[in-house]
C-alpha cells in the first residue's frame, strides 16, 4: 500500500513501514504546504501526520483510499475525528512515550521563569556581566512554592511527581476529580480552578485542546493568579488567550510565563518577544532524542497495523469501520 509520511523521520523509525508499503516521505525542513498535503494523500492508504497538518474534510475528501492515519504526538487537535470516523479511517496518536519528556521540560521552564536562567545566559553572552553583586537577577524560590496543576492526566501527574521533589505543594484541577486514594498516593489536593489560580506560585497547563479548554485562561483568569505567580504552558496554545496573556504580562498581573504553545504557531503575539518576563520556547515538548523514536515507533505500529485491517493499538476511534 502507499503511505505518505508529512515529516522527516529516522530511517531506522521508517524501516519497519518501508518493509511492508510504499513509502514516500516529505524530505524538505518545512511542514508540507497545504497544496503539498492535499495532492500527496491523494493515492495513500496510510498517513503518518504532523501535528501541523491540518487533516480536516478537505483533506480526507482528497484522499479516497485513506485507511489509517498514525498522528506523530499525544495531542490530535489537528485531526477532525469524527469526519475520518464517519469515513471509515482509524486515528492513532502516540500517548504515553513522551510523558517524561514534556514534564521535564514544564519543570525547566518552571526553574528558567523563576530563577531568570534566560536573562543571565544572555547577559554573559553579551559581555555586559560586570561584578558579582547581592542583587544581580533576583528571582523567586521554586522549592515549598505552590504548584496548580491544570490537567491531571498523565503528563500532568509527571509534573506533579517532578516538583514533589522540590518539596511544592501541589493543587490540581481536572475534569473528573480522581479518586481519593490516588490523590494520596500522588501527594496532590484538588481545587476548583479558581481555588488553584488564587493559590498557585505556579500554574501548570496539561489539559488537552478541545472546545471545553479552548482559552479556558483569559483576562479573568489572569486575574485570578498572584502578582507573584507565573504561567507554565506546554499543552496547547489555544488553552491560552494569548493577547490576554501579553497585557496581564505588561501590566504586572502576573510576574511572568514559560510558554512552549502558541495560539498560532509559529507565529507569537509580537510584544510577547519584548518582555523579559517570559521564556518562549518553540514546541519543543516531547523534542529529545530518545522520545522522537518512540514516538516514531509508535507511530509506524499503528499504522502498521491499521493497514493490516486490526484496530491499532493507540485507536482514537475504534468505532470507524474501516473501507474496504
Ligand atoms: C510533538 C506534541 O512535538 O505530542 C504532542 O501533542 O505537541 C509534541 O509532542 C508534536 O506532536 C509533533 O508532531
Amino acid at each position: 500500500m502507499r503511505v505518505l509520511v508529512t515529516a522527516k523521520l529516522s530511517e531506522e523509525v521508517l524501516a519497519p513501514l518501508r518493509k511492508e508499503h510504499d513509502v514516500e516521505v516529505n524530505t524538505f525542513e518545512r511542514p508540507m504546504t497545504r497544496d503539498e498535503l492535499l495532492r500527496g494523500v491523494g493515492g495513500v492508504e496510510g498517513l503518518l501526520s504532523m501535528i501541523m497538518d491540518r487533516i480536516d474534510e478537505e483533506v480526507l475528501d482528497a484522499a479516497p483510499k485513506l485507511k489509517m492515519i498514525a498522528n506523530f504526538g499525544v495531542g490530535y487537535d489537528n485531526i477532525d475525528i469524527p469526519a475520518a470516523t464517519s469515513r471509515g479511517i482509524w486515528v492513532s496518536n502516540t500517548p504515553g512515550v513522551l510523558v517524561d519528556a514534556t514534564a521535564d521540560l514544564a519543570m525547566a521552564l518552571i526553574l528558567a521563569v523563576a530563577r531568570r536562567v534566560v536573562e543571565g545566559d544572555q547577559m554573559v553572552r553579551a559581555q555586559q556581566w560586570k561584578a558579582w553583586a547581592p542583587f544581580l537577577f533576583l528571582g523567586t524560590d521554586v522549592s515549598a512554592k505552590t504548584l496548580g496543576v491544570v490537567g491531571l492526566g498523565q503528563i500532568g501527574k509527571a509534573v506533579a511527581a517532578r516538583a514533589k521533589g522540590f518539596g511544592m505543594t501541589i493543587l490540581y484541577h481536572n475534569r473528573n476529580r480522581i479518586d481519593e486514594r490516588e490523590e494520596q498516593r500522588l501527594g496532590v489536593r484538588y481545587a476548583s480552578l479558581e481555588e488553584l489560580l488564587r493559590q498557585s506560585d505556579f500554574v501548570s497547563l496539561h489539559v488537552s485542546l478541545n472546545p471545553q479548554s479552548k482559552r479556558l485562561i483569559g483576562r479573568d483568569q489572569l486575574r485570578m493568579m498572584k502578582p507573584s505567580a507565573f504561567l507554565i504552558n506546554v499543552a496547547r496554545g489555544p488553552v491560552v488567550d494569548e493577547q490576554a496573556l501579553l497585557e496581564a504580562l505588561e501590566q504586572g498581573v502576573i510576574a511572568g510565563a514559560g510558554l512552549d504553545v502558541y495560539e498560532n504557531e509559529p507565529q507569537v503575539t509580537p510584544g510577547l518577544r519584548k518582555l523579559n518576563n517570559v521564556v518562549l520556547l518553540p514546541h519543543v515538548g516531547s523534542a529529545t532524542i530518545e522520545t522522537r523514536i518512540k514516538m516514531g515507533n509508535k507511530a509506524v505500529e499503528n499504522l502498521l497495523c491499521g493497514l493490516r485491517g486490526d484496530t491499532p493499538p493507540n485507536c482514537l476511534n475504534p468505532e470507524a469501520r474501516q473501507r474496504s
